[in-house]
Formats: structure tokens, sequence, C-alpha cells
């Protein structure tokens, strides 16, 4: 298993040009499924959980092809079962369910288990495709829904699930009748996938807000689409940059899907422009600590929640960072503890009482969005920081060392 190697310090300076967003770019490869015919989807990242969302539709019998432009063809499906190897590596393998059950009447989908950022439960997902008529069983660790054509129906959402208003806005594309989600996410992927689903012609209105309403359609046909930038990585450049004093240009994401944390980096005392395809981030001046709020889109992203608790480590005076998404989501805070952060946990909240200086250390990756947080930790650290578990960090950010050495740092991966 790789490791990747960082030699802190160095101010990253330069352009940084962001991929495809992986959280739009899953669902949207999903929804081929709704369809027949061909479907062409562009600027796709090369990830690890594109090639798993690969290899899970090609497990039904659709042909794939392609990389940063993926075809794919779904004419003909032979299988409805997505198995536990894939699920367990990726809980969005649970999108196909929706799809799944539209299209072919049925499906047996690996129920997801726990992860490092809490339980995670679908049971949101399960109780609308029950509202729309589906039987929903759960045997031997599986979900099998059934269906012989799902009925629209008014599905309220107790809690705004990004990936459960995806899974059951895919499925009322060719249920019979309406369907109106309430409560639905707002996130801008959501947008993403139904611009793409309308072009196979489905009849959606409202997505990004919070009422959503999806008229049924008999058929869809395969269709083009282009993935939307990654917010998610486009931030984590932003935060680099911030905490250490560099100036770098984020290019090719629209800085309004970035909102929040423009916000607090300016409250923190960091220069943030916008520029001709994106924003530049200057520091240098000093970090004010600052509270951070996790909440659904618009509000400040779960997923930059960690990346920015190293800007509150290294800044100057006490901050909040209060995460309301998941309950679980401070598993990193162990390991900044050992790069020298002062952190408390208590329930939700996290204090940062920001330190001169971090240092150095052997640190190991929890998730994802963590992994991201140890790395920007070890580029504002006094030395060398060795990050091992970096199979985490492959599955959601496009070649990060490369980006992040063409910026100056001192970062390197290494067989372990
Ligand atoms: C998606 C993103 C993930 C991000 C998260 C929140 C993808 C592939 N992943 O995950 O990167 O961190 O949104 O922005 O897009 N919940 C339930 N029951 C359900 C579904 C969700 O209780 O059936 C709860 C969750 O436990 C969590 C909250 O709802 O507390 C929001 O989770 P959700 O929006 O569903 O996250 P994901 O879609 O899994």
């Amino acid at each position: 298993m790789d490791k990747m190697i960082i030699e802190g310090g160095e101010k990253l300076k330069g352009t940084v040009e962001i991929s495809g967003a992986k959280n739009a770019a899953l669902p949207i490869l999903v929804s081929s499924l709704l369809c027949e015919g061909r479907s062409t989807f562009h600027n796709v990242p090369e990830l690890m959980d594109i090639k798993t969302v690969v290899k899970l539709i090609r497990g039904f019998g659709a042909e794939v092809k392609g990389a940063k432009s993926i075809r794919v063809d779904a004419d003909r499906l032979d299988n409805v079962e997505a198995s536990y190897d894939l699920v367990k590596t990726m809980r969005a393998s649970v999108l196909v369910l929706g799809p799944l059950v539209a299209r072919m009447g049925r499906a047996r989908v690996s129920l997801p288990g726990g992860c490092a950022i809490g339980a995670r439960p679908v049971n949101l997902h399960l109780k609308a495709l029950e509202e729309m008529g589906a039987e929903v069983t759960l045997q031997d660790g599986y979900i099998e829904a059934k269906a012989s054509r799902l009925r629209g129906a008014t599905i309220y959402f107790d809690i705004q699930t990004v990936t459960g208003t995806e899974n059951i806005m895919m499925a009322a594309c060719l249920a019979k009748g309406t369907t109106v989600l309430k409560n639905a996410a707002k996130e801008p992927e959501i947008v993403n996938l139904a611009e793409v689903l309308k072009a196979m012609g489905a009849r959606i209105t409202g997505a990004g807000t919070e009422t959503i309403t999806i008229e049924g359609v008999d058929r869809m046909t395969g269709a083009e689409g282009t993935v939307m930038p990654d917010r998610i990585e486009a931030g984590t450049y932003m935060i680099g940059a911030a905490i250490t004093g560099g100036d770098v240009n984020v290019l090719g994401c629209d800085p309004l899907y970035v909102d929040a944390l423009i916000t607090k980096l300016i409250d923190a005392g960091i220069t943030v422009e916008t520029i001709p395809r994106g924003v530049r981030v200057c520091g240098g001046n000093g970090i004010r600590s600052i509270d951070i709020k996790t909440m659904p889109y618009p509000g400040f992203p779960t997923d930059l929640q960690a990346q920015m608790m190293v800007l509150l480590a290294v800044g100057n005076g006490l901050g909040v960072v209060t995460e309301t998404v998941f309950e679980n989501r401070f598993m990193h805070v162990a390991e900044l503890i050992r790069m020298g952060a002062d952190i408390i946990v208590q329930g939700g909240c996290a204090i940062v009482k920001g330190v001169p200086a971090l240092k150095g250390a052997p640190v190991m990756a929890t998730d994802l969005r963590a992994s991201a947080c140890l790395v920007l930790a070890g580029l504002v650290a006094e030395g060398k920081t060795e990050l091992s578990r970096i199979y985490h960090l492959d599955r959601g950010y496009q070649r990060m060392e490369e980006k992040f050495s063409a910026l100056g740092a001192r970062i390197r991966r290494v067989p372990a």
C-alpha cells in the first residue's frame, strides 16, 4: 500500500485546474441504467470510486468504454444484483437501487454497512421506494426491492439526504404519474444530475430547491452530459493556499459553488478574489480563528470540515467546529493532535485552539476527507509527515500529489 511523504513549509504558488466532481459523476453514470441506447458523459474524474461504479454498471450487463469521456450502452441489462464486494468499497453504490427497480422492476443491492464517519443509514431511500409502491425486504444483508411499475407519490424526507434525493429522483423518472420530493437536498450535484436526466427525456422541475417535481415518462433514451467541477476538491486547494501563506489560482470551478467557504476564508483574514474561470486565494497575513458549522448546501459542506480544521489549528485564537451532518466525523482530530494541534472534542463540537506550528509525524488516514485534512496538515507542518492508507485519497482526489507538487509542495507517493 502506498504512502504519501510530505515535507512541510512550502508556500503554494501557481495555478491548479479542478477535475470533475466525484459526487456528481457517480449518480450521472448510474443514470445511464434508466436509458435505452447509448449515453456519453464528459469531464469524468479519474478516481477509484469511478472505477467501482463502472464495474457495478458493467455487472448489470451494460457496455462501458472510455475514461475522461465515458460511453455507456445500457440497452440490454441482464442482472439486477449489486454485490457486497462492490457496495462495501463504496456506499454510493446504493444509488443503483432506484434506477434498477424503475427500469427492471427488481433490484438486489447489498445493504451498505457503517463507515468511518458514522452509521449512515439508507432508511429514507427505502421508505420512499415503498411509498412509490415497491415491495422492499431485507434478506441475508441484501435489500430486495420489487415493483412491476413504480407509481408517483409525494415523498417527505425527514432529513435532507443527497444520495436519497438522487436515488428517488432517478426512480421517479420512469414511474407512472407525478412524484413530488419535499425537503429534498439542494446540492448542485443534484441539479447537475437533473440536467442530464432531462436530456435523457425525464420531466423534472425544481432541482436545487426543497421541492422537486418529477412527471414520470414511459421510456428514456441515452444522452450526453457533462460532470460539474468538484467543489470539494476546489475547496481543498483553496484551504491549502490559505494555510501555507500561498497565492493560488483555482480554476475550473464556479465560485458560487464554494460561496460558504469563501465567506469563512475572508472572515479568517485570507484574501479571496474572483478571477476568470475561478478564484485566487492569497494567505500570508495571519489567520484569525473562526467558528464553522456544517450544514446541507448552501451551508458549509461537511466534506470540507476536516480540511478547514487545519486552518483553525494554525490560526490565532480559539475556533469551534460544529458538525451537524454526520455524528462521527472527527476521526482526523486524534491524528492532528499527534501533529501538535490543540483540539478538544465535545459531542458534535471540536474546540480548536490555534498553535504557532504543527509538527510532521507519521499519521494514518481514516476516510477520504480526513486524508485530505492530513495532507494539508503535512503541507503546513514543520518537518516530515508520512501519511499511510492513502487509498482513501485515490477514491476522491485525482492525482493529488501531482497537483500539489505543481504548486511547489514537496510531496511524493512511495510504495510502503
Ligand atoms: C453525500 C455525499 C457525501 C457528503 C454527504 C453530505 C455522495 C456520493 N456523497 O453522502 O460526500 O458528505 O452527502 O453532504 O454524494 N441519513 C439518514 N437516512 C437515510 C439517508 C441519510 O438518516 O436514508 C442521514 C445520514 O446519516 C446523514 C444525513 O442524513 O446524517 C445526510 O446524509 P446524506 O446526505 O444522505 O449523505 P450521502 O448521500 O450518503
